[in-house]
């Protein structure tokens, strides 16, 4: 019977087994793209080298030196030394496990395989597979070589020892083989081998062709007419209104929107004062639009001793007089001394002309006593 101890040992060898089947596999695909990085410099390198040692003069013993140059040692080393930035550790290590391959392609292969890619990557050290095959063995690609997922997605491993052939498709497209369109996308052309998968009209779920009556099925913010055709569906003038008691209602194609009203309406049918329906506490409806109530035109609103109304927008308040300070409730009499008193009411004065007119938000709740209404709190 295996032990606990044995199973976990499985375990793990499992584990491991399959991480590095992962890796290995990842590895395989960068193996190939380093493979091409390095081919691709060996032609930068053979142009940039190709007139090197060549003195510009038409002797012909310059002519023997640079044909010599052409072929020499001395050039392959050259291009080698310069095929990979030093820190790339994967590109030094590839070039300097397989120097013996280019040497053996730079002076025997060279005429018979002048493509070092296919020869090198594909051929010889084998990290690469001709385009539209994969993995160990260069398999052909899910629907063929010639044209990999039949042209709407991506061959995984494509072009290289890795992968395993499956299409993940462009969008639009699903399937194994990429023909298939998803939803919102139709068929516009389609056969065994090829698919064009184009997109539906904006009110379609699901279509077989480009207008709003090709529709199979309405999306959701659209519904079928009497011809079948898929059309907007106004969500503003359905009863009750989807918006709340301070909000309009927009509609859009396929959906809607609700905006709060102006602040002076407590409902209203667009935006800005002059669209309420009834108007907010603290407002009158004056020739249509909704205005600021002047409250301190009633009398008796602050009937505390030396208090005096201040209006503000939507509102009041009582605050104490001029000369006179808001204590434990009550409005009571400054001292009056002199400098003292001149300055302090220059300061009372400047503090009722800022609460009243520019800072009513700030206003200094220790100081004043609020007139308001149950229902103001909230706007508060
Ligand atoms: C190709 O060679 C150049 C120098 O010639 C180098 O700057 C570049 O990084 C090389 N490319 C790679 C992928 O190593
Ligand atoms: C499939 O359709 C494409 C594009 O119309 C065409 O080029 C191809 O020849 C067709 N193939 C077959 C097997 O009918």
């Amino acid at each position: 019977m295996l032990s606990f101890g044995r199973l976990l040992w499985l375990f793990c060898c499992l584990t491991f087994i399959l991480l590095s089947q992962c890796t290995y596999a990842k590895d395989l695909k960068n193996s190939c793209n380093t493979c091409k990085k390095i081919t691709d410099n060996f032609s930068k390198e053979f142009d940039r080298t190709r007139k090197q040692n060549f003195g510009g003069g038409n002797t012909a013993w310059e002519e023997r030196a640079l044909s010599k140059y052409e072929t020499s040692e001395i050039r392959l080393v050259e291009i080698l030394e310069n095929l990979c930035e030093s820190s790339s550790f994967d590109c030094n290590h590839m070039v300097e496990e397989h120097e013996d391959h280019f040497e053996t392609w730079w002076f025997k292969r060279q005429t018979k395989h002048p493509d070092l890619y296919k020869w090198f990557c594909i051929d010889t050290i084998e990290v690469c597979c001709p385009k539209g095959t994969f993995g160990p063995d260069c398999n052909a690609c899910v629907g063929g070589s010639e044209k990999p997922c039949h042209g709407n997605g991506m061959c995984d491993g494509d072009g290289t020892r890795g992968g395993d052939g499956r299409c993940s498709c462009d969008h639009g497209y699903k399937g194994e083989f990429c023909l298939d369109c998803i939803d919102g996308y139709f068929n516009e052309l389609r056969n065994d081998t090829f698919s064009l998968c184009s997109e539906c009209h904006v009110s379609c779920k699901t279509c077989t062709g480009l207008t709003n009556e090709d529709c199979e099925e309405c999306k959701s913010g659209w519904e079928e007419d009497v011809e079948g055709k898929c059309l907007d569906v106004n969500e503003c003038s359905k009863d009750p209104s989807p918006c709340k008691e301070d909000e309009y209602c927009l509609n859009t194609d396929g959906s809607f929107s609700c905006e709060a009203c102006d602040k002076v309406c407590s409902s209203c049918t667009g935006a800005g004062p002059d669209q309420c329906l009834s108007c907010a506490t603290g407002y009158q409806d004056t020739e249509g639009t909704c205005t600021d109530v002047n409250e301190c035109e009633q009398p008796d609103l602050c009937p505390e001793e030396n208090q005096e109304c201040v209006n503000n927008k939507g509102s009041y308040a009582c605050i104490c007089g001029s000369g006179y300070k808001e204590q434990e409730g009550v409005c009571v009499k400054l001292p009056e001394s002199g400098a003292v008193l001149s300055d302090d009411s220059w300061f009372s004065w400047l503090m009722r002309y800022l609460t009243s007119g520019h800072d009513q938000a700030k206003l200094n709740e220790k100081e004043v006593k609020t007139g308001t209404r149950p229902e103001e709190h909230d706007d508060l």
